[in-house]
């Protein structure tokens, strides 16, 4: 089995979108039975709560259901449970391997490096904008998790 992990900050907009778009190409693939994944933040402020209102309406309108999922804090034994960390940000990368012994850091990865024909490196905080933004995060996450079920094939 292998383990996919998506960070981002608050766990309530970006990661959460890449773990439902990521669970639902899963499960069209071929790899359904021998990959799985979760999602966290590095912070603590929203630990317990479903995403965000907007992420769970811009996921829903491409056809991806976010209603189930629940925050969680990044822990400790994440770093050895989980085989591929992907952070949402640069920040949230740097947070990773700031708490990751050396010897997991080869498991931290940018996750739009496995979309590496985008423009973009990261995946931009929707927290504070508007709709575009959360719009912006689906896509750049669909691009990413094409990318991730490849490279795991
Ligand atoms: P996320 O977005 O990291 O994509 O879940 C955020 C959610 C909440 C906050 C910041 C970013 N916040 O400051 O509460």
């Amino acid at each position: 089995m292998q383990r996919v992990l998506f960070v981002c900050l608050g766990n309530i907009c970006r990661s959460p979108t890449a773990e439902g778009i990521f669970r639902e190409k899963l499960a069209q693939s071929h790899l359904a039975e021998q990959v799985e994944c979760d999602s966290c933040g590095t912070a603590a402020y929203h630990i317990g709560k479903a995403p965000d209102a907007r992420s769970q309406q811009a996921a829903k309108q491409q056809g991806y259901d976010l209603s189930r999922l629940r925050a969680r804090q990044v822990q400790g034994s994440d770093f050895e449970q989980f085989d591929i960390i992907c952070a949402m940000d640069r920040a949230n990368y740097d947070d990773l391997m700031a708490q990751a012994s050396p010897e997991h850091h080869h498991k931290i990865h940018l996750f739009l490096s496995f979309a590496p024909d985008l423009e973009e490196t990261e995946v931009p905080d929707p927290y504070y904008g508007g709709e575009q933004g959360f719009k912006q995060v689906i896509k750049l996450c669909e691009a990413a998790a094409d990318g991730l079920l490849k490279r795991l094939a």
